[in-house]
């Protein structure tokens, strides 16, 4: 069941409209055409594919993802299908009735920008950098932390595609704000944050990791106020659109992002335990809190809790 349609939760990030602020986010659910669409039939304002590169990649051996205590620990290690094969499920979902992000990573910024211009071509409405994910040797690790790597990937990236660039950021960092303006000097059009948080857990009998990759990014509500602290840090000073990601569950935590700075918020680990329903259920929530507070539309909020 879609939401009802309002103009209150219609919204807009780097030019793209959005029916309503809520987003998939990406890596979950985003691998194929056929649960892409579903997820926007259910409500999702626009969906996030899994992270795709040049090649093909298994991902690491099992355990890769682990429920720990409020949330989900993984370490996938970015298995794909690669651009070229992947772009064919790009190409099905022409006529998608929401914006369609294709979430990229590469060895280096050449390889983004490659990944990017054939994402694009296929029938991406936007880009989203991964820039920061923690368990992949030499793909997010070294460039999401260090902000001439990101600006370089976000200016290669940028040269290669006239669509829109996300970039999204690792909150592994010492300050994020550092990041995010690496990126938005080198022209991103709308930062995400946050990805997972670095994070282990160990089996007391066996005394070994449980992650096969040993460490891994912790997701779910338990990084909710990490993410909320980012998302306000980043929108108190810089001028570009932010997508709010981490823990969010609930119409309540979307407005919380919101209110931090947030233009729009994604969904993922809530996906896993709450179905599809969650986007529709958030949507109608935030419907319901703007008209409960007299406001006309999401943008009225966005930022709000900055307020003197
Ligand atoms: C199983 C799993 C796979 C993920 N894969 C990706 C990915 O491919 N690319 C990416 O940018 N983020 C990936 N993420 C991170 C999510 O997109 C999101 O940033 C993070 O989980 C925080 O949001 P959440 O608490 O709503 O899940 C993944 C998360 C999980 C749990």
């Amino acid at each position: 069941m879609q939401p009802r349609r309002s103009r209150r939760l219609t919204t807009e990030v780097a030019g793209l409209k959005l029916q309503n602020p809520t987003m998939l986010a990406s890596g979950i659910l985003g691998t194929t055409s056929d649960m892409l669409r579903r997820t926007a039939q259910s409500g999702a304002g626009a969906v996030v594919t899994k992270s795709v590169g040049l090649e093909p990649r298994e991902g690491y051996p099992n355990p890769t993802v682990i429920e720990v205590e409020c949330g989900l620990l993984n370490a996938v290690g970015l298995p794909n299908p690669g651009i070229h094969s992947f772009a064919e499920e790009i190409r099905s979902l022409e006529g998608l009735e929401v914006p369609l992000i294709v979430s990229v990573y590469g060895f280096s910024p050449e390889e983004y920008a490659e990944v990017a211009a054939v994402a694009v071509q296929a029938g991406a409405d936007a880009v989203e950098l991964n820039l920061s994910c923690p368990h992949v040797k030499g793909a997010g690790s070294d460039v999401g932390r260090n902000p001439k790597l990101i600006s370089e990937v976000v200016k290669r990236v940028k040269d290669a595609v006239d669509k829109p660039v996300f970039a999204k950021l690792t909150p592994n960092a010492s300050d994020i704000v550092e990041l995010g303006e690496a990126a938005v000097e080198a022209g991103a059009d709308a930062l995400t944050a946050i990805n997972t948080v670095r994070a282990m857990t160990i089996d007391v009998e066996t005394a070994r990791p449980i992650l096969a990759n040993k460490i891994g990014g912790l997701s779910g509500r338990a990084i909710k106020p990490i993410a909320v602290r980012c998302v306000y840090e980043l929108y108190r000073v810089l001028d570009v659109p932010i997508i709010g990601c981490g823990g969010i569950s609930s119409w309540r935590d979307a407005v919380e992002f919101i209110l931090a700075g947030a233009s729009a918020v994604q969904i993922g680990t809530a996906v896993a335990s709450k179905g599809l329903d969650v986007f529709r259920l958030v949507a109608e929530g935030i419907e319901s809190y703007l008209e409960r507070k007299g406001y006309g539309s999401v943008k009225e909020i966005v930022g709000l809790s900055h307020r003197g």
